[in-house]
């Protein structure tokens, strides 16, 4: 497998080559819909596929709602999830003319792929995925059948419209790989129909969550797009912090007060370092406000847009339906292409 260092290497480059030649990509990326989005999605995912937006990359972006049969909390609520999703990314700026945004299950021509593509890998290969590994182990129970071809349905999701380009985090890159070790043996075995995609890595840094550890709605460490201002407060003022009045950046010995930091200089553009040095002797207090203050100035406008958007009830059902509607198009092509490639016509 390919080290990080290699991906990130590789995503600078890539960043130049899209820059020239933005028409020659397609980025396909996506969410599992477990929860609200929070400021983690947002600074490490959102501002990215914004400023591939920008560019005038064409972007598919798939709400995996069948990668969260896996987590069986969330799913009585996934309907809410999406919608909640939906709504983040269009407040956030998302343009539905210039970017797909589909719901995997509304799909059957992507899922399809699934059955060619499991033939190309082994048991043993899936075994060996970190994110099987890791959400087998949070799971607790016996490895399921779904949970074990996870990273087959990811290659599906990828290369249904011939994404060859994926910004992902750095637990999603052996995915990625996946996916090109897929390409490859279809391409190999039938017809020369897939790019082998590209991760993108996100050169954002990991947004904290308010205990220090990485924001995850599953530790109810994160502060969520659609909060209002009084319930960010109060998830503000819930962090365990310290008694010392001094306030500096320390990661590893003050978790709570570091993450605080983190959070206010992400939002106001500046480093912890100098938060720290500007609040000085002040006290946990008066980073809790700071922090308080920074988070509500920055979401504003966000939330305005999110609630203006809500109020027209009918508005997001029509995006999903719009897109799926463009994902069913393309999947049924490449399908049709697999189909002829694989001599399954009749
Ligand atoms: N597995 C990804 C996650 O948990 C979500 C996802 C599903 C995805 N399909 C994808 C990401 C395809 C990138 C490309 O975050």
């Amino acid at each position: 497998m390919k080290s990080f260092a290699t991906a990130q290497r590789r995503s600078s480059e890539l960043a130049q080559l899209i820059a020239d030649a933005p028409h020659e990509y397609r980025v396909l990326t996506g969410e599992r819909p477990t929860g609200p989005l929070h400021l983690g999605h947002y600074f490490g995912s959102i501002v990215e596929r914004l400023r591939l937006q920008q560019s005038g990359v064409e972007s598919f972006l798939i709400l995996a709602d069948y990668q969260v049969i896996t987590d069986r909390d969330s799913m009585p609520r996934v309907r809410e999830f999406v919608h909640g999703a939906v709504l983040d990314y269009l407040a956030a700026g998302m343009d539905p003319e210039q970017t797909t945004i589909f719901t995997h299950s509304s799909v059957p021509a992507l899922n399809q792929l699934l059955l060619p593509f499991l033939s190309l890998v082994t048991e043993a290969e899936l075994r060996r995925n970190p994110t099987v590994k890791a959400e087998l182990a949070a799971s607790g129970r016996a490895l399921s059948g779904l949970l074990l071809t996870y990273p087959v349905h990811q290659a599906a999701d990828i290369l249904f419209c011939k994404g060859n380009l994926v910004p992902v985090g750095k637990d999603n890159l052996p995915h990625v790989e996946m996916t090109r070790l897929i390409a490859r043996r279809f391409n190999e075995r039938y017809e020369e129909i897939f790019p082998e995609p590209e991760a993108l890595i996100t050169s954002s840094p990991e947004v904290p969550g308010l205990d220090g550890r990485k924001m995850s709605k599953s530790y109810g460490n994160a502060i969520s797009l659609g909060m209002s201002p009084a319930e960010t407060a109060q998830a503000i003022r819930r962090t365990t912090t310290d008694t010392e009045r001094r306030i500096a950046f320390d990661p590893a010995a003050r978790p709570g007060v570091s993450a605080l930091l983190s959070t206010a200089a992400l939002c106001l553009g500046e480093t912890p370092e100098a938060i720290a040095e500007k609040l000085g002797d002040s006290g946990s207090g008066a980073l809790k406000q700071l922090t308080t203050e920074a988070v509500n100035d920055f979401l504003a406008g966000h939330r305005a847009r999110r609630s203006e958007l809500a109020k027209d009830s009918g508005y997001v059902s029509d995006i999903l339906k719009r897109g799926n509607e463009r994902a069913n198009l393309v999947a049924k092509q490449t399908l049709d292409e697999v189909r002829i490639a694989m001599g399954t016509t009749y």
